[in-house]
């Protein structure tokens, strides 16, 4: 309710809006504030075309990525452009330091799907006897590049360094046997094989006499 003293005199003043006797006044914005509005709009059109036009190394994303790549060469320099066969798999397992990169690289990309410890989420578990797509230690880091099951597993070979895959490939390898807590996910078509130090099957018999069989 409105109160006789307070009343403005001019309606036009007013907005017509009356609330417990509040009358409010038709004030324009300030002119100052409504350009700082208006800066912010255009502000941010720039901001969209600059960082978001597709050119490379402009938004923070694009330039953390590179600096993590320019950081990836200059550790990698070390050991230079490792192979993903199976001694160098196999050499990697124990490397303290190394091995530690492998670790990283599964705790980043990996536990999502396999579980912390590789005990198995979504992706089968990576710490038992069974497996499917690898039946010598260097189908890890086949299955790691070119993922598997129609992308079920992802491939990673345009997002990992190549000595990142082998790597994470050597740390999956040592995950062997390790059978943590809440293991038990188990994809169909899993079977035994046998374990990473002995030789692989199909150097035991002339490649021919196998190559039938092993070509699916
Ligand atoms: C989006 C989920 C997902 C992510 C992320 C993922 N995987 Fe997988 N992974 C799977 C699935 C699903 C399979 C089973 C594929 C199949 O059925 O053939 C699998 C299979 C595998 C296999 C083969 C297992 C076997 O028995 O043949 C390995 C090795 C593997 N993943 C390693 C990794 C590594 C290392 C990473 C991280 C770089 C990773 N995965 C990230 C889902 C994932």
């Amino acid at each position: 309710m409105s109160q006789g003293e307070t009343q403005i005199e001019s309606d036009e003043l007013l907005t017509g809006h009356l609330y417990d006797g509040i009358q409010e006044y038709d004030n324009p914005l300030p002119g100052w504030w409504t350009m700082l509005f208006l800066l912010t709009i255009i502000y941010s059109v720039l901001y969209l075309i600059y960082f978001h036009s597709g050119k490379v190394d402009r938004s923070m994303i694009d330039s953390y990525d590179l600096a993590v790549a320019d950081n990836l060469r200059v550790q990698f320099a070390e050991i230079g452009q490792l192979n993903p066969d199976r001694e160098t798999i196999l050499t990697y397992i124990d490397d303290p330091k190394w091995s530690m990169v492998g670790k990283a690289v599964y705790q980043m990309h990996c536990t999502s799907c396999h579980g912390a410890n590789g005990e198995g989420k979504i992706g089968p578990n990576l710490t038992d006897n069974l497996w499917k797509n690898v039946k010598v230690v260097e189908d890890i880091a086949k299955v790691v590049s070119e993922g598997a099951a129609g992308n079920a597993m992802p491939s990673w070979k345009t997002r990992l360094h190549p000595n990142e895959i082998v790597l994470v490939a050597s740390y999956v390898a040592s995950l062997r046997g390790t059978l943590p807590a809440g293991t038990g996910k188990i994809i169909p078509g899993e079977v035994p094989i046998p374990h990473w130090g002995e030789p692989p099957a199909t150097e035991q018999a002339p490649a021919d006499a196998v190559g039938s069989q092993e070509s699916k």
